[in-house]
């Protein structure tokens, strides 16, 4: 069986696994304004770190979406614990099963990356409200990467591209989106570099998920001022 970076986040039981962790979220949902009324999709949930937090900080209606099963599954399982009425579902992104106009606010974190970035990105325009916020966290190219370099990159993530910050700019308007802006950018190699050592995890020993870590790091560290990141914060 062919073991992914993702499988290797759901083995680990690694939350808040996008750029900046779990204090970014918390700073960006600081300067939205966010109330109990509200619906909110987390799509590309993961854990459920992030929707834990927006339902139990705002008594909004949260929905949590994952492809991967372990995801979802241990999603579910934290917020029975919990006692949260959050809303969980197996589906894909590119697809969702929300009707127009639903959410009032979106957010992904480091999941858009790892679709058909296009159809995503029309799927958030389609369920999001004309007055609603999304909020999406994504990987970036900083430089134009030779083939071999991007393949390499690709390969590992299982990404489908990998956009420059103009590509991605394009791709929301593309999508509908008329207001695009970037409250954070960084490259990989920095982000490494501020997080603190307290935020690292004893993991548990698997030779299988322990290679794949190992190979992300080579990545990282190789590729580290080549690839960067994004909040992009978009509106109709
Ligand atoms: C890097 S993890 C981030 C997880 C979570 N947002 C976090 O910050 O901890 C990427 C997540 O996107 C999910 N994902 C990837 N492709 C997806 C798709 N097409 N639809 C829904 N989720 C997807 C993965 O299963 C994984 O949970």
């Amino acid at each position: 069986m062919n073991l992914s970076y993702q499988d290797a986040l759901a083995f680990y039981e690694l939350e808040g696994a996008h750029p900046g962790g779990f204090e970014l979220t918390k700073s960006l949902l600081k300067n939205e304004e966010i109330d109990e009324h509200d619906t909110i999709l987390e799509a590309g949930c993961g854990l459920g770190q992030t929707s834990q937090y927006l339902a139990e900080t705002y008594g909004c209606q949260v929905h949590a979406l994952d492809l991967h099963p372990d995801m979802v599954k241990q999603a579910r399982k934290r917020f029975q614990q919990v006692d949260l009425p959050v809303h969980v579902y197996m589906n894909s992104i590119e697809e969702m099963p929300f009707p127009e106009n639903y959410f009032d606010f979106i957010i992904a974190e480091s999941s858009t990356s790892f679709t058909s970035i296009q159809k995503t990105i029309r799927e958030y325009y389609r369920v999001l409200k004309p007055s609603g916020t999304l909020i999406s966290i994504d990987m970036t190219a900083e430089v134009i990467l030779p083939e071999e370099q991007r393949n390499e990159i690709m390969n590992f993530y299982n990404l489908k591209s990998i956009l420059t910050q103009p590509e991605w700019i394009s791709a929301f308007n593309k999508g509908g989106f008329a207001q695009v802006n970037i409250l954070k950018s960084n490259t990989v190699l920095e982000e490494l570099k501020n997080s603190k050592a307290s935020e690292s995890k004893v993991l548990p020993s698997n030779e299988d998920f322990n290679q794949i870590f190992e190979e992300h790091y080579r990545l990282t560290l190789t590729y580290g001022n080549s690839l960067g990141y994004r909040v992009f914060r978009v509106r109709k």
